[in-house]
């Protein structure tokens, strides 16, 4: 892209996580650790997806404050609030409301074949509501309303970008230009981080064996503890083959860490035994969260610079929000 254009509009990414507890390492190397990445190329709007987390039933004291910890922990991870729109989706009322003219332009069908619908309607069966079947229809909503590029996700997220860029097409088909139709962002190292103790599953923080997932507040002792006990194989060789998912696991989360090639990983442990291997792995995860844990613990004790960055990024998002939720409305025949 020539200078000249690239000053016209710079490339734009959006990506949202859910406050439902501190996040996994697997939420990091999918996805936080990229938002940071890509702020110095594109403008970024990064939102702590609330209205998303009551799709399963929420303790409200409990919430409000994973709330907080959430939008902290963006500013912790090295999201430049002055460089980033930061918010908190239920503050920005457009979302709620363009989700609502995207559900009425998305199929039963569509929504049905959804791969996390069907999974969390199995594991809360008492409670299969229409906020989780409708869930990525809002989904789409905070995405479209930023006119984003790029979603930078894990790949569990993909199915649902590719939804969002659908309804996105359909719109812009039937209404005329309204939306951008944004691509999945996903990069290789740390797409899909497994369990420690099943890696056949991904990590994730509702899993209710403490060893299976790293939490990144975890202390160092802790996170070298989980990794000591990773479920491998009997081979007693570092090396990525088919066969050796609980290996290949790690293998992918101390590529993601230090950057190292899986050649250069295998001539580094050669010869040596699973306990080096996975040593060193809790050890260079513990060196890459150990920064953030701290500027999370003092941001914690700043209410008041939380409180004013919160209420700036949800006026700096509602105006960008509204605009673009005036031209679809208008483009439907609304009166405004
Ligand atoms: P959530 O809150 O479950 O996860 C946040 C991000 O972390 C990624 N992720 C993983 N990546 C690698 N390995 C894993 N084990 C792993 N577990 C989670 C997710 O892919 C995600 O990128 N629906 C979204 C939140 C959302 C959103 C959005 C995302 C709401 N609106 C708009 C993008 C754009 C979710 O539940 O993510």
């Amino acid at each position: 892209m020539s200078e000249q254009q690239e000053t016209v509009r710079r490339k734009r990414a959006l990506s949202c996580i859910q406050p439902t507890g501190t996040p996994t390492l697997g939420n990091y190397l999918g996805a936080l650790r990229n938002w940071v990445a890509l702020q110095d190329e594109m403008d970024g709007c990064f939102a702590v997806a609330d209205l998303h987390s009551i799709t399963v039933r929420q303790d409200p004291q409990k919430l409000r404050q994973q709330i907080k910890e959430m939008f902290a922990i963006l500013i912790a991870i090295g999201l430049d609030p002055e460089k980033n729109i930061i918010f908190v989706q239920s503050q920005v009322p457009q979302h709620a409301e363009l989700a609502w003219l995207l559900a009425c332009n998305t199929q039963f069908g569509e929504l049905s074949r959804m791969t996390q619908f069907k999974d969390k309607s199995q594991k809360h069966a008492d409670n299969i509501n229409l906020g989780l079947f409708a869930y990525p229809t809002l989904m789409a909503a905070d995405i479209l309303l930023y006119q984003p590029d790029y979603v930078p996700v894990g790949a569990d997220q993909k199915q649902h970008c590719e939804l969002a860029r659908d309804i996105a097409s359909r719109f812009n088909n039937l209404y005329g230009n309204t939306f951008v139709v944004p691509e999945p962002y996903i990069m290789k190292a740390g797409a899909r981080v497994r369990s420690l103790q099943d890696p056949t599953r991904k990590m994730s923080k509702s899993d209710e064996n403490q060893n299976a997932c790293v939490s990144i507040l975890d202390d160092k002792d802790t996170i070298v503890r989980k990794f000591k006990r990773a479920v491998t194989d009997s081979e007693a060789c570092v090396r990525y083959a088919d066969g050796k998912d609980g290996i290949n696991n790690l293998m992918e989360i101390y590529a993601a860490v230090t950057g190292k090639s899986y050649d250069e990983i295998e001539r580094e442990f050669d010869g040596r035994g699973y306990g080096d291997f996975k040593l060193a792995v809790g050890e260079a995860v513990a060196a890459e969260l150990a920064p953030l844990q701290e500027r999370f613990a003092s941001l914690m004790k700043d209410k008041a610079y939380l409180e004013e960055m919160m209420k700036k990024g949800a006026s700096t998002a509602s105006y960008v929000a509204a605009r673009t939720l005036s031209k679809a409305k208008k483009k439907m025949g609304f009166v405004l």
